[in-house]
């Protein structure tokens, strides 16, 4: 297990770092974005899609659950939970999840048992203006590898 607290203090920072840790990923990861609302998941995902070389906007995918991106180097599923709450509704998001690209879910704690067991955790604090904390947990030797080389490319 490896931790590493990130501070950003601006949109653009936050998106910088999501492009930082895009060449790292390989297909099959999964990254958990725990943090409340506007603490800026959606954010952090636009930097990873910047990163993998995905020219389409990534908006907030609320309202459709899952959003796919396949013009990158490497598929991009970014799954977005909130919306379904608790209601443990089959859509079939197990085939996107350690799947043929890399895996980022927004409110994770709503499809908690479609979670693999391993991942990168990522939670967003918003500390105030645009001041937000980013800490990233790993709980296996492969995302300590990620968590690592992020924080050496500090
Ligand atoms: N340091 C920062 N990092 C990221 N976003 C920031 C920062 N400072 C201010 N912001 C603003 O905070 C908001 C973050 O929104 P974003 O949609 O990324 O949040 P979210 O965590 O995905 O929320 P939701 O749970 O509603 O999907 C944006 O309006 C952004 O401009
Ligand atoms: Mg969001």
């Amino acid at each position: 297990m490896k931790r590493l607290e990130i501070f950003t203090e601006s949109k653009s920072e936050t998106q910088a770092l999501g492009k930082k840790l895009a060449p790292l990923f390989e297909a099959g990861d999964v990254v958990l974005l725990k943090g409340d609302l506007g603490a800026g998941k959606t954010t952090f995902t636009g930097g990873v899609a910047e990163g993998l070389k995905i020219e389409e906007k990534v908006i907030s995918p609320t309202f459709n659950i899952m959003k796919c991106y396949f013009k990158g180097n490497l598929p991009l599923y970014h799954i977005d939970a909130y919306r379904l709450e608790e209601q443990n509704i089959e859509l079939g998001l197990d085939e996107y999840i350690e799947g043929d690209g890399v895996c980022l879910i927004e409110w994770p704690m709503f499809i908690e048992g479609l979670l693999p067991d391993e991942f990168l955790e990522a939670t967003l604090t918003n500390e105030g203006g645009d001041r937000r904390k980013i800490v990233f947990v790993s709980n296996s030797e492969h995302y300590d590898a990620l968590v690592a080389a992020l924080e050496e490319g500090k």
